[in-house]
């Protein structure tokens, strides 16, 4: 990339701090408040730390001591840094789902970065919906940017073992349920499941965004897999607020980064890490934001020849602390480079190509990150399925699946929404066995609004009891990038939309056949229609406030599930207020 701007030049904030105007005197004058000496309006880079941090956001509860770490880089290179907040989309706790949040978040990011005055940003995220709520909201305004992680927490330990976020209580919460395990030992592991600061430290949603990032060049190389408390987690973020004065000086934005090749390149080390599901919807909104033309079929298509090659939970054996420890996501993007499947000159944040970044770096563990000769899955990625049930697509992640249930015809146990589910599933009168196929209406973006994580629905006691861990799931739901099993995810349209997901009754035939990519529902073309006839809109409008707002403009999970009014980029220009 060549250095487009010449330095110095009259930035973005002197519109507000610049020259001796009375609007210039009062926008200087307040900020003095803080007790800032007069040379830090003197024309140099100003830089906003929008930070995800909140108490209600444990996973980013870190980030006000990062953001002093940022703060540091950015003086001595010449920067004035400021701090601001932005919405905070916790995932453990907030209600109903994070993911109805997180285009409220990204609207919150955008409009607070281009209505102040701030030449470039340092994004500070960490749990799942933060780092897509920070990437979507900046790349609308398109100024320079440049990505902090929180950094995943250190592993999970329960008598002398790891325990997995997330993972671990998917597993034990079946086997409480199983009798394999009592309460009191499931409360007793909750003690040390999530036991420093940071995010989830399986490959869950918060792991695979970071590693998006990564891939896409939003970050300084190995970012992802530091550990929160690692010290060198502190020394990224120095070094980033030193190299976001640089962009700025450099003018690199995100649609200098944000190309096709880079959206191609995460997609491939999605399926090389084994990445949460998750990540197809940001992607996706993602690049509606700076207007690239990626599609469902963009991550059937680059991830079907790439093998998984990180040994972590969900998935495989491993955690976060031994990623970072055998070498991190360099490591897999050399392996992905190698395999030729990388796209080498993709540019990246420090202003270097990403194979430049990442083409001398060594493996410490070949147990953690794999050749790809053996690897944990031969085919990663995500399949996109369609067929009658899913015309406009569903996923699923195959190595995340049983490879007995990837063809597999069965009867359909259905539950109209996620109350039905719960109300039913521990009836040992429940008409199901192991060979049905349990499917779930109602949990699409706006059928549940925001797409609860509810994909991976529980077995039935009565199947667990039987040794059985995996049956065929299928609903409009996501799925949390910690859980597994053989869950078709995302079908579009939704249920709530009409889709013909709303339309499958007990006892019809499914056929889920993910080598050939396609889901079937084994009912006329005419039944169907007479079912379509007497289907009602489970829909509640006019609610108001943001959850109606959402309701009427969100978009199907196949576009990627942004409002519709906030697809594409919108830039940095912004009238001034006139005293
Ligand atoms: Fe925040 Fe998992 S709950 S990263």
């Amino acid at each position: 990339m060549k250095n487009k701007a010449v330095w110095p030049r009259k930035l973005r904030s002197s519109e507000w701090f610049g020259g001796t105007g009375k609007n210039a005197i009062m926008h200087r004058s307040w900020m003095k408040n803080q007790g800032i000496p007069a040379d830090n309006f003197d024309g140099r880079p100003i830089i906003g730390i929008c930070n995800t941090w909140s108490e209600l956001t444990p996973c980013n509860a870190h980030l006000r001591d990062l953001a002093e770490r940022v703060k540091r880089g950015v003086y001595e290179a010449g920067g004035f840094p400021v701090e601001f907040p932005v919405f905070s989309t916790g995932e453990s706790s907030l209600r109903p789902t994070a993911m109805m949040f997180r285009n409220l978040a990204a609207m919150d990011v955008e409009e607070a970065i281009r209505g102040n005055p701030v030449d470039g940003v340092v994004l500070l995220g960490g749990c799942d919906k933060t780092t897509p709520s920070l990437l979507m909201g900046a790349a609308s305004v398109d100024i320079p940017v440049i990505l902090v992680s929180g950094g995943p927490m250190l592993n999970g330990k329960w008598r002398g073992k790891d325990v997995g976020s997330g993972t671990a209580i998917w597993k034990f919460s079946e086997m409480v349920k199983s009798g394999e395990m009592s309460l009191d030992e499931f409360m007793d592991a909750e003690q040390g499941m999530a036991r420093s600061a940071g995010s989830c430290m399986t490959m869950g949603t918060a792991s695979t965004m970071a590693s998006m990032a990564e891939a896409l060049g939003m970050t300084l190389p190995g970012n992802a897999a530091i550990p929160a408390v690692d010290a060198r987690r502190r020394i990224i973020s120095q070094l980033s607020g030193r190299r976001i004065v640089e962009m700025v000086k450099e003018d690199i934005k995100p649609s200098d980064i944000l190309t096709k090749d880079a959206f191609e390149n995460a997609i491939r080390v999605n399926g090389a890490v084994g990445g949460s599901t998750n990540a197809v919807i940001h992607l996706l909104a993602l690049a509606g934001r700076v207007g690239i033309p990626l599609t469902l079929d963009d991550w059937d298509r680059l991830g079907r020849d790439v093998p998984t090659i990180v040994n972590l939970q969900p998935s495989g054996k491993y955690l976060m602390e031994e990623f970072y420890y055998a070498g991190g996501l360099p490591v897999v993007i050399k392996a992905v480079g190698d395999m030729g499947l990388l796209h080498k000159d993709a540019m990246t944040v420090n202003g270097d190509t990403i194979w430049n970044n990442v083409k001398d770096v060594q493996n410490y563990n070949d147990d953690v990150i794999l050749s790809p000769d053996k690897p944990l899955t031969e085919h990663g990625g995500i399949a996109v399925l369609r067929g009658n049930l899913a015309p406009k697509g569903a996923v699923l992640k195959p190595s995340a699946a049983s490879p007995h249930l990837m063809q597999h015809t069965g009867r359909a146990v259905v539950f109209e929404n996620i109350e039905d589910y719960h109300s039913r599933i521990n009836d040992e009168n429940l008409d199901i066995d192991e060979d049905c196929i349990m499917v779930l209406k109602n949990c699409g973006p706006k059928g549940y609004p925001g797409m609860a994580e509810v994909g991976n629905m529980g077995l039935p006691p009565k199947i667990l009891r039987k040794g059985i861990t995996d049956m065929v799931r299928i609903s409009d739901a996501r799925m949390s990038g910690t859980a597994y099993g053989t869950v078709v995810l995302h079908v579009a349209p939704e249920a709530a939309e009409g889709g013909p997901l709303a339309l499958v009754e007990n006892g019809d035939m499914i056929s889920l056949d993910v080598p050939a990519r396609n889901l079937t529902l084994n009912v006329s073309d005419e039944e169907l229609k007479r079912r379509k006839a007497r289907w009602k809109s489970p829909i509640e409008k006019g609610n108001g406030g943001y959850a109606g707002l959402y309701i009427e403009t969100v978009m199907q999970a196949d576009t990627g599930a942004d409002l519709d009014f906030l697809v594409g980029k919108r830039g940095s220009i912004v009238k001034r207020e006139s005293h």
